[in-house]
């Protein structure tokens, strides 16, 4: 046998049994989504790499040590999205949405990021992210954090807490900045080889280390909540009113940097300690310079994104397992050539008269038993059977795999009022 190929590491298949769950996630988004007026947009998932490195930043993991980049035949250097808000902000204003105007888009998609696979954290991940642009005010930023506590009601997820900081704007941060690095240098012997190095490039970011050496070292540092100067401080303060007035419980939390560099103001993360040490499964906030660094004029936005697996494994956990709309209601069991072709077409038949029936036909043959077999397998509660005695006096047998119940005989022109009559009762 030839030597089997296998997916690439950090990359997985998402196989039948765990689709239903995927699918109630999405779909459950996508309809609080709509709601609150947001419109899908897609993008692809390749963009020129310097879309990337302008937006997210120069000096962060994801641009210095985690994109997929490479040279296509052109030689252009391309790269593999590693998140959705740049290439979102990119076709908005190639297509010129947010000029003159408010704009609340989602979309979904794999995301890919070189980073070192473990339990919630993938090259390629799935997230569902949500942005709005032209709305400058605390009231969008208010929405955005009561569109994702809808989520989690509406998914039945529980313990999951918010995390709220304000990164003040840029001439904030820079005096900030000042008083970070001068604490940075007289500590720079407790620093990692990465942070000594970023305390002179994007000194910020030495905040969002992930090494647990870096601990004491960072929960030491001074915030930048003391930089703030009058808007920004009645930015956070609005947020954080509107969250009590609507009843979000929320934990401030000033080491909250956020490991994209386009952001300002408003950050937020939800997080869970039920996942282990990637509990984080919700993360956004304001990024009121990204527009204008991207060449448009200067727009407000704010916005978040879902990691969908990290949200899969919490609804998994939580419960038993969501429904498999797939799994047919009757099974149609087929003896001989004849019925196989008289079964696919009742069949039709029978899907066109009810629309919600679900029906999985028997193809490729197989002896009585093995079909039952089969039906059974399948989770059907019926298997409609069609062999010789049937095809010559036009019936069909309707038969209850779940029950004990006597097997009916009934005319095929009276199948799918028959059908119609079970599968209603069991409702
Ligand atoms: P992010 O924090 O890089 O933000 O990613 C958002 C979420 O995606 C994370 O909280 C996590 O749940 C999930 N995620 C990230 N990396 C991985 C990974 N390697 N494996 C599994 N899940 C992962 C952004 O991407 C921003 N674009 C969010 C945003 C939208 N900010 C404003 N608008």
């Amino acid at each position: 046998m030839a030597k089997r190929i296998q997916a690439i590491r950090g990359m997985h298949d998402i196989l039948p049994d765990q689709t239903p769950t995927w699918q109630h996630l999405e779909e459950t988004v996508r309809s609080v989504l709509e709601r609150y007026g947001y419109r899908e947009i897609r993008t692809p998932i390749l963009e020129m790499t310097e879309l990337f490195k302008r937006s997210i930043g120069e000096v962060t993991d994801i641009v210095e040590k985690e994109m997929y980049t490479f040279e296509d035949r052109n030689g252009d250097s391309l790269t593999l999205r590693p998140e959705g808000t740049a290439g979102c902000v990119r076709a908005c204003l190639e297509h010129g949405l947010i000029h003159n105007q408010a704009q609340r888009l989602w979309y979904r998609g794999p995301m890919f990021r070189h980073e070192r696979p473990q339990k919630g954290r993938y090259r390629q991940f799935h997230q569902i992210g949500v942005e709005a642009f032209g709305m400058a005010g605390p009231d969008i930023d208010l929405e955005m954090i009561l569109v994702t506590a809808r989520l989690w009601r509406a998914l039945e997820l529980e313990g999951l807490e918010l995390q709220l900081n304000t990164l003040g704007t840029p001439e904030e941060r820079r005096s900030y900045r000042e008083e970070l690095v001068a604490y940075l240098r007289r500590n720079a012997a407790r620093l990692d080889e990465d942070s000594r190095r970023r305390m002179e490039t994007n000194p910020l970011r030495v905040l969002d280390s992930k090494n647990p050496d870096m601990a004491e070292v960072i929960a030491d540092a001074p915030t930048l909540m003391a930089h703030l100067g009058e808007a920004s401080r009645a930015h956070f303060e609005a947020l954080t009113e509107g969250l009590a007035e609507a009843g979000v419980p929320f934990v401030v939390n000033p080491r909250l940097v956020r490991g994209l560099d386009y952001y300002s103001r408003t950050v937020f993360e939800w997080v869970t300690d039920r996942l282990g040490a990637q509990g984080t499964v919700c993360a956004g906030g304001r990024y009121d310079g990204l527009v204008e660094q991207l060449g448009g004029r200067p727009t407000p936005a704010v916005g978040f994104a879902l990691g969908v697996e990290r949200l899969v494994a919490l609804i998994e956990e939580a419960g038993p397992s969501v429904e498999d709309r797939t799994r047919p209601q009757a099974y149609m069991v087929l003896m001989g050539e004849a019925a196989a072709q008289r079964g696919l077409v009742l069949a039709e038949r029978l899907r066109e008269r009810l629309p919600a029936l679900k029906l999985q036909v028997n193809c490729g043959g197989g002896s009585f038993k093995a079909q039952f077999r089969k039906a059974d397998r399948s989770g059907a509660v019926l298997a409609l059977v069609l062999g010789e005695d049937e095809l010559a006096n036009g019936t069909v047998g309707i038969k209850w795999l779940r029950e004990s119940r006597e097997q009916e005989q009934v005319d095929q022109a009276r199948l799918a009022d028959r059908l119609g009559e079970i599968l209603g009762e069991a409702r």
